[in-house]
């Protein structure tokens, strides 16, 4: 079945390399959680007030999965092949010995979930309780890959306690009491919800440049998971980054790379690290404003930002999936001297987050390039 890659099923070692093999997730009984530790969602204005947790509602899901399926025939179309996950029942209680969770949450974003680094796949820690088994929409996937790919890594990050050591004590409640001067303060200072009591990653705080990772300090991973992360791609080099947002999560709509020599920066959230910058400049590497976003808040019932508009998925170095309402990011694209494929994903947005969360590659083209040949101690 794979013969036209010698028989490799997994390769990817960058953002930018030609795509010919990628996961897209599925909307498919995705929850508005149950609160726990690391999440309160507050959204009395669409019927979840703090407290309440359920379904997303079914009309909603229903647009999500047309886009998400619309997305996978056009990703289809340019020849690329296209697996799917496998929705587990999200509304049912989970637990570990040390916790109960009243609700897990959904597969759209498998971004958030599977690390490729070159032929390995990376189940990340996460740090939510109800994301917790979200891994086994992914295995029959990794199962088959594992077994039709003989030089296929298979691993997992080490699976958290999650116990209430792992958090800050009534973090979220202290936030909203806070200004936004502090909730910034606080940011700068990295001091968010998760404790360092062990380590905890998503894989979307982290941008692949082949052999440097830049791996974001967020609500969602701490510096005890980049240092696992560094420890655990010896051949790497881990940078770790973080920018200017009270709440972050994920490096996608923050920091995005679209071809060597070419990255974007959301303007809203500039780099707190100076290593960066200079790491860029030192190897002609141009970082460009974001164009401006088409909405000025995020959709209902979604926890991410309008910021999404960046949120794209490069097939190729001339080419870029962009969401279709995003008529300044498109225009901005094209001026960079990309072919855009718009692709109509707002509705999709409340499950999960954006054209890029919502994949995970399988495969690219080419071999793990050193594009900062020029380092910068310390960073
Ligand atoms: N947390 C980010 C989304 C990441 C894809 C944002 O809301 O902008």
């Amino acid at each position: 079945m794979f013969a036209e890659h010698g028989g490799t099923v997994v390769n990817s070692w960058n953002e930018w390399d030609p795509l010919k093999h990628i996961i897209v997730g599925r909307a498919d009984d995705t929850m508005v959680q149950a609160p726990e530790p690391a999440v309160q969602r507050d959204w009395s204005e669409y019927g979840f007030a703090l407290g309440t947790y359920g379904r997303l509602p079914k009309q909603m899901e229903q647009k999500a999965n047309e886009q998400l399926d619309n997305f996978a025939m056009i990703l289809e179309g340019e020849g690329i092949r296209v697996d799917r996950p496998t929705p587990l029942d999200f509304s049912q209680p989970v637990q570990t010995p040390d916790w109960k969770q009243e609700s897990m949450f959904g597969c759209m974003p498998a971004r958030d979930l599977l690390l490729t680094v070159g032929n390995e796949m990376l189940e990340a820690t996460m740090s939510y309780r109800s994301r917790w088994f979200e891994y086994l929409c992914y295995r029959p996937l990794l199962e088959q890959y594992f077994k039709d790919d003989p030089n296929m890594r298979w691993a997992a990050a080490p699976k958290p306690r999650l116990t209430e050591r792992s958090y800050k004590k009534d973090y979220w409640k202290n936030f909203d009491n806070m200004s936004y001067e502090e909730q910034i303060e606080r940011a700068k200072a990295r001091d968010w919800v998760l404790t360092e009591a062990e380590p905890l990653f998503d894989a979307a705080d982290v941008g692949r440049f082949g052999k440097d990772l830049f791996v974001q300090a967020s609500t969602a991973t701490n510096a005890a998971g980049i240092d696992w992360l560094r420890r655990h791609f010896p051949d790497h080099r881990i940078h770790p980054v973080h920018f200017l947002e009270e709440s972050p999560v994920h490096i996608d709509a923050t920091f995005v790379p679209l071809r060597p020599g070419l990255a974007l920066i959301n303007p809203d959230r500039p780099c707190l690290v100076p290593g960066l910058k200079e790491l860029f400049e030192k190897n002609d590497w141009q970082i460009v404003d974001c164009a401006e976003p088409a909405h000025n808040k995020n959709a209902p019932l979604s926890f991410c930002s309008q910021w999404l508009s960046m949120n794209c998925v490069v097939l190729d170095t001339e080419t870029v999936c962009v969401e279709a309402g995003e008529t300044a990011q498109i225009k901005q694209l094209e001026h960079l001297g990309f072919d855009v494929i718009s692709v109509p994903f707002w509705d999709a947005s409340p499950f999960g987050g954006g054209l890029h969360c919502s994949t995970a590659d399988v495969y690219r083209e080419g071999t793990c390039k050193d594009y900062f040949p020029k380092q910068v101690e310390g960073f």
